[in-house]
């Protein structure tokens, strides 16, 4: 198998810098990976991305859908196949896990993994409530071992070349960001059944999914937030959870931003703007990502200059996760989407609920 591609990402913020243990696996030739969840995401990315990657050994996973199975071993192999997770857990002696289940399952079968002695990679959003989400940030902790969660848009290019222009003070002091995520919701197309709808398993709708990648971004590249307001609605689904949000977040350092997310959109803008006192970024992941400079006078004779920096800011994301997580196993990157991350992104998400329920604005932690 040829080796893997390595990629090396931007950092850091303040919470960047937290990293749930220490490995002491670097030296190790290949990592025994299991899956728990072997749905969509686990067939798009993790499946393949451990796969192609010349130090995972993939041998296992779990999943209680048992039509899950022959699909799995028919297009990744003869993987061990269980229908409970800590099954696979307690036979596998594995080295790595991915957490690819319905988001009220995040924390059982993280803290399972991690209690196993596993590496973990879970997928966003890390739990359905903050308790979950510092127990399992404890866990990791006390085991030593390393929790990642999987905010794929970090890793795509776009972000990331904004994150390198932001550390380059490219565009000045930034002072605003605005986001938009929204496609035509999960189910049916993607997600192999309508547990996204349902408020006990998913614990929230458009918000919880394509929301917590916004605020997951926001905090990255504009750091803490002080306050959000927000509204989560259902305007079009007959679903029990919201199908649409809007939030304005408050950074500390005085900067604003303002996140759109949706399950109902047909193709529109997706991507983010960040603005600066020198300057602007125009990243639309459809169309590329664009310096903006020039004047802008509230009269007729406003000159603006742009250059195109990428021609495909999506690229990079599910294609590079797994590497990437596979060099933060071994070493060789640092942990930057650690669980503390996750927590921080589910703390806003939770705090625009309490907001939209209240119609006040929610200071944050
Ligand atoms: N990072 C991203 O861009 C991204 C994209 C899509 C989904 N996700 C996240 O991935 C997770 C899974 O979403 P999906 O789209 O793959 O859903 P899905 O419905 O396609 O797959 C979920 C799978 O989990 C299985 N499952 C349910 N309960 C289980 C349990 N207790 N133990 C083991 N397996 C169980 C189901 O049978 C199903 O096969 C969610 O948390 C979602 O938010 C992330």
């Amino acid at each position: 198998m040829a080796p893997a591609k390595t990629t090396s990402i931007v950092i850091e913020t303040r919470e960047d810098t937290f990293s749930e243990g220490t490995d002491y696996m670097a030296a190790k030739r290949t990592y025994r990976v299991g899956v728990i969840g072997a749905g969509s995401i686990a067939q798009e990315c993790h499946f393949p991305g451990y796969k192609k990657h010349g130090k995972a050994n993939l041998v296992a996973f779990a999943d209680p859908a048992v039509a899950r199975h022959g699909e799995i071993q028919d297009q990744f192999g003869n993987l061990n196949a269980y229908d409970d997770f800590r099954d696979m857990l307690d036979q596998e002696n594995l080295d790595v896990v991915s957490v690819c289940t319905p988001n009220k399952f995040h924390a059982e079968n993280v803290i399972g993994a991690l209690e196993a002695g596993c590496h973990v990679l879970c997928e966003k959003p890390i739990a359905t409530t903050l308790k979950e989400a510092d127990q399992m940030i404890a866990t990791a902790k006390r085991k030593r071992k390393k929790l990642m969660i999987g905010f794929t848009h970090r890793l795509f290019r776009g972000p990331q070349r904004c994150k390198q222009l932001l550390k380059e003070k490219a565009i000045g002091k930034p002072f605003m960001i605005r986001i938009r995520f929204a496609h035509g919701g999960p189910y049916p197309g993607w997600a192999k059944n309508c547990w996204f709808y349902n408020k006990e398993l998913s614990a929230g709708g458009a918000l919880l999914d394509m929301g917590i990648h916004a605020i997951d971004l926001a905090l990255w590249l504009f750091g803490p937030m002080v306050s959000v307001s927000g509204h989560a609605a259902t305007l079009i689904k007959k679903i029990e959870v919201d199908d649409n949000a809007v939030l304005i977040v408050e950074f500390k350092n005085g900067a604003l931003g303002y996140i759109e997310v949706g399950w109902t959109s047909k193709p529109g803008f997706g991507g983010l703007e960040i603005y600066g006192t020198e300057g602007s970024l125009i990243c639309d992941y459809e169309r590329g990502l664009q310096q903006f400079g020039g004047e802008a006078s509230a009269g007729k004779d406003g000159v603006s200059k742009h250059t195109t920096l990428e021609k495909n800011p999506a690229a990079g994301g599910w294609e590079i996760e797994i590497d990437h997580w596979m060099d933060v196993v071994a070493g060789k990157e640092r942990l930057t989407m650690s669980g503390r991350a996750g927590r921080d992104a589910l703390e806003v998400a939770l705090a625009v609920y309490k907001s939209s329920e209240s119609g006040r604005r929610v200071t944050l932690g």
